[in-house]
């Protein structure tokens, strides 16, 4: 496993739709667990691809509250119902937070790192990452969606 570097902002990285990942190989899975040990490095709850420049549509995400690991391949939200505001930020934003408006609940469906399909029905916290994490994978950034963003420490 290795880290990798997380693109920032103004990066055109950043703007890019991603494209599927056509199969599951042995290099995804080392992707997915080096996007693990940079996610814990910056002591972030979701990275995406794009993130470290790689221009696929796969994400990861750990709360760090126990839920656990998931990770999510070539996602389609396939559900979401309400509406729920909170802070969010990104590691590709750093310093910054701000208030976004998002679906309360979501269900997501996808391959995990097995290629297996997976699906996940998420609220709250989770619903926000899953969705703040699929945009990435569109170049949008939660930032083109806040209402507000302020600095912290
Ligand atoms: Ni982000």
């Amino acid at each position: 496993m290795a880290l990798r570097k997380i693109v920032e902002v103004g990066d055109d990285v950043l703007r890019k739709k991603c494209r599927p990942v056509p199969e599951v190989t042995d290099r995804i899975r080392e992707l997915i667990d080096d996007m693990f040990e940079t996610l814990y490095d910056a002591q972030g709850v979701g990275l995406a691809a794009p993130q470290v420049g790689v221009m696929r549509r796969l994400f990861v995400v750990d709360l760090q509250d126990g839920s656990g690991q998931k990770v999510l391949i070539n996602p389609e939200i396939v559900e979401e119902k309400g509406e729920e505001d909170g802070e969010e930020g990104c590691l590709s934003i750093p310093n910054r937070v701000g208030r976004v408006t998002r679906p309360a609940y979501v269900r997501i469906k996808g391959l995990d790192r097995n290629g297996e399909p997976v699906e996940y029905e998420a609220e709250g916290l989770l619903a926000r990452a899953f969705c703040h994490e699929y945009d990435h994978l569109d170049g949008i950034l939660y930032a083109d969606k806040a209402v507000e963003m302020w600095a912290v420490e």
